[in-house]
């Protein structure tokens, strides 16, 4: 159980929450949600004792199981299974009966014979321990999440970051804990791994606290909403599930209207009155005082929400390119003996849109990353044709320079814009005043992605590599994004779970992964989006 009182939350010198007051028991499955850049994740991480609040107490009782939203956890030397089962404190044990497998096939036979009572002792412990049912378990949510049984051996370090969100998220739900806290879970899931989760999370018996922007698994999961307003920095709690809130939510904002139009009219009449009083001197006090009445009605009402402002979004331009600016040919990448593809051939003419589909693994993140050329096929090239001008926009935002600021990342991605220039995009995408002097790791997920699709539009690129472009934002930004990409003239390869922003592409063409193979852009397809 986790119980929040009067909890305040900053950010630097912004208020995020004011006074927040709730608790979380078992069999509540809350909903936190709010606008990118509301404080939901810093909420999330206090209430798991990674931060402190600003005023207010956060307790805790019983363990708590907790996914952040852009998780690298983890000794990068381990492998995925002994990542999974550490969560219980497994994982000792099955590294001892790894190495005693391995020495039991020693030549020695001392080695051997000692490498087999070690084993035998071993197993007993494991088994009393209920090791064999545990281990069963965690394989079987591996295998729901998609985590192939191979992977499971694979060190933390080599696998790509959608598969070590899912090794994490695998942990949390083998954890067994009294309360879950997930931070966009679905964030790099297939369709299959978030209908699994869906069904997992509706029967849970235990607190739940998940952040997500898929309405779709909130209606389903959550009996309570936590709605995080931030012009108000206000929590609003709902004790229901997510249609009543969404209705709830209609009359509350409708009846904050009213109020405000109200006051509006009654402190604008004061207004006109003071301001005819206030010529004459003898009724300049009088005056003064209708003044302070008409500042205190406006000041009485909480407003209406500032209708949450959303960017503005078009993509640039693009800069004149050849008939095909960029072509591929023979790419393979293997890792290990493990191929993940071989000879991929692709044409990118002007102007074409093409969907490259493929499973969890397929190599779909690392096909981009040849394309933009930041890494280099074990065979094969890519050849950029006359005038290509690329932007890549990275799945985990590693395009994104951490330690520098907003404004100066944008300033390297368009080193010929003046600063005029490019203070105006940033504020097209909702970055104004201070925020283009945060540090680009402080930003939240949506403000991560908002600020890397930014740069790609001061970089006048006629060829976009977007590799999941819509994760982390909200409805109202993934809206408006989709709508610039309709609209956007150069050539885009997208790598996307979301139908929705195939649908706004309009691509001609899809690429499958790991086969190759091209095809015509057709409805048949559609079913395979959401399996990709
Ligand atoms: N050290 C800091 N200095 C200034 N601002 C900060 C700092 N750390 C976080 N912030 C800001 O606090 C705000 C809340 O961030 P948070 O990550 O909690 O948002 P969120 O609601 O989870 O958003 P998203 O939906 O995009 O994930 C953001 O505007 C972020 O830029
Ligand atoms: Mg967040």
């Amino acid at each position: 159980m986790i119980v929040a009182s009067g909890v305040e939350l900053r950010a630097g010198s912004r208020v995020l929450i004011e006074d927040a007051t709730f608790r979380v028991a078992p069999g509540d499955r809350v909903g936190l949600v709010g606008r990118n850049g509301a404080g939901k994740t810093t909420l999330t991480k206090v209430l798991a004792g990674e931060g402190q609040p600003a005023a207010g107490s956060v307790t805790t009782s019983g363990d708590v199981g907790y996914l952040p939203q852009d998780s690298k956890a983890g000794d990068p030397t381990v492998t995925a299974r002994e990542r999974i089962l550490s969560v219980r404190g497994l994982d000792t044990i099955v590294k001892e009966r790894t190495l005693a497998e391995k020495r039991m096939a020693a030549a020695d036979d001392a080695i051997r014979e000692r490498a087999m009572r070690a084993y035998a002792r071993i197993d007993d412990e494991f088994t009393a321990a209920g090791g064999y049912a545990a281990e069963a378990e965690a394989n079987s949510i591996a295998a729901a999440l998609n985590i192939e049984a191979h992977r499971l051996d694979q060190p933390l370090g080599t696998l790509s970051g959608g598969q070590r969100r899912r090794v994490e998220l695998a942990r949390i739900l083998f954890s067994g804990s009294e309360t879950l806290m997930l931070d966009e879970p679905t964030n790099h899931l297939d369709a299959d791994s978030i209908a699994w989760l869906r069904d997992h999370l509706k029967n849970y018996r235990g607190g739940l606290i998940i952040i997500s922007h898929d309405v779709d698994l909130l209606d389903v999961v959550v009996n309570r909403v936590f709605h995080l307003d931030a012009n108000r920095a206000e929590l609003d709690i709902y004790n229901v599930g997510w249609q009543p809130y969404l209705k709830q939510r209609e009359t509350d904002e409708r009846r904050r209207k009213r109020e405000l139009a109200n006051a509006q009219k009654k402190a604008s009449a004061l207004l006109e009155q003071a301001d005819k009083m206030r010529a004459k001197a003898t009724k300049a006090v009088a005056a003064q005082q209708m003044i302070r009445r008409a500042e205190r009605l406006l000041s009485g009402v909480e407003g209406e929400r500032a209708h949450d402002k959303v960017a503005k979004l078009r993509f640039p331009e693009p800069a004149p390119c050849g008939k095909t600016p960029l072509r591929a040919t023979g790419l393979s990448r293997s890792y290990g003996s493990q191929e993940i593809f071989t000879d991929v051939d692709l044409a990118i003419d002007r102007g074409s849109r093409v969907v490259v589909l493929g499973l969890n693994g397929a190599g779909k993140t690392t096909l981009l990353k040849m394309l933009a050329g930041v890494d280099d096929p074990d065979t094969g090239q890519v050849e950029p044709g006359h005038g290509l001008k690329i932007g890549y926009y990275a799945q985990e935002h590693e395009n994104l320079d951490g330690d520098r600021t907003v404004l100066q990342n944008m300033k390297s991605a368009a080193p010929d814009l003046g600063e005029t220039e490019v203070r105006k995009v940033l504020g097209s995408f909702l970055f104004s005043g201070d925020d283009v002097d945060k540090l680009a790791r402080v930003l939240s997920g949506g403000e991560k992605t908002r600020l890397s699709l930014a740069t790609l539009v001061v970089s006048s690129a006629n060829v976009l590599l977007l590799d999941e472009p819509t994760n982390n934002l909200d409805p109202a930004s993934r809206a408006e994004i989709l709508g610039a990409l309709g609209t956007y003239k150069g050539a885009v390869v997208m790598v996307t779970h979301d139908e929705g922003a195939v649908d706004a592409l309009e691509p001609e063409r899809i690429l499958l992964l790991p086969d190759g193979v091209e095809d015509l852009w057709g409805p048949d397809y559609k079913d395979l989006i959401s399996l990709a």
